[in-house]
């Protein structure tokens, strides 16, 4: 095959571990895989395609992921501190036989992302940094089970928001439901980032280049890396298999951002206008695709 590995014989049991007969099962994915290879086409390696039991541990960690998220949901408001809701994370996560992914990753120190207002990501949970009525914070989780990942994470407005900053909310999460909406085999990754960045820029809304998604299942960050800004038609061809992250950062004024924080993490806007983001976790289907964590 394309990426230098063996394919058993059309009667044998599939590589993927189904149990089925490799014709049953990838035989056809495979063959066109190898097609659009030879065709020159950039297309995913066999390593990355999640069989079903990657899926169903994927699955199995997300539920975690989605509880942590709605657990944050029926208690976040204005008066608490980002630190309250690092706690929550980290209790709700290990009560339920998870590992807060972020926690050390890479040095990170909490379990998980708050970032309030114009922090555009990676904001750091904090005593001091308490909810105001007014604010929006994206609040971004993610769990290791069973050494499988997710990752997903929810904007929530504090009280009573401006209405041009909760069209911003709104608007970021339209973006990532088209980019959802879009994704399905066969098609280009940069098809997915153009759905979504149309419905940011059409909206006079704009998004961050230096961030984006990312393959994600039995490690954390895999590839590809999903920009988005890029183009239709541009990047790998997806195959049913391919997990990954819809996650755009977008700012209400321009694009720029500043990465100077000497945390070493926190990324702010530019103009110090607001940003927001939304991030759901996909797995490509035979026909479409499955949104696994949100
Ligand atoms: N959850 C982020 C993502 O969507 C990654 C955060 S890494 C951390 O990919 F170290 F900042 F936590
Ligand atoms: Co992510």
């Amino acid at each position: 095959m394309y990426d230098g590995m063996d394919s058993p014989d059309r009667n044998d049991k599939c590589w993927c571990g189904s149990g089925k007969k490799y014709k049953k099962c990838h035989l056809a994915i495979d063959e066109k895989l190898d097609l659009l290879f030879r065709e020159g086409k950039e297309v995913f390696p066999r390593s990355l395609l999640k069989t079903s039991a990657d899926i169903e541990g994927i699955k199995a960690s997300a539920e975690v992921n989605i509880g942590v998220l709605d657990h944050v949901a029926e208690r976040i408001g204005a008066g608490v501190s980002t630190e309250q809701v690092d706690q929550w994370i980290y209790d709700y996560t290990v009560a339920h036989g998870g590992i807060p992914a972020d926690l050390g990753y890479e040095g990170f120190p909490k379990s998980v992302c708050t970032s309030i207002n114009d922090v555009v990501c990676h904001g750091i949970p904090s005593p001091d940094d308490i909810l105001r009525d007014g604010d929006i914070v994206n609040v971004d989780c993610s769990t290791i089970k069973d050494g499988y990942f997710s990752d997903s994470s929810r904007m929530f407005c504090i009280g009573q928001v401006d209405p041009e900053v909760k069209r911003l909310v709104e608007v970021t999460h339209d973006a990532v439901k088209a980019g959802v909406a879009a994704v399905k085999p066969w098609i280009h990754l940069g098809d997915v980032s153009a759905a979504v960045n149309k419905v940011v820029t059409d909206a006079g809304f704009s998004v961050v280049v230096e961030f984006g998604g990312h393959g994600i299942g039995l490690e954390f960050h895999e590839d590809p890396f999903v920009s988005f800004v890029a183009k239709a038609g541009t990047g790998p061809v997806l195959a049913p298999g391919v997990c990954f992250t819809i996650e755009p950062m977008v700012n209400m004024g321009n694009a720029a951002i500043d990465m100077s924080d000497p945390n070493g993490w926190t990324v702010r806007t530019k103009d110090g206008k607001p940003s927001a983001q939304w991030e759901v976790q996909v797995v490509v289907t035979e026909d479409g695709c499955e949104v696994l964590s949100w």
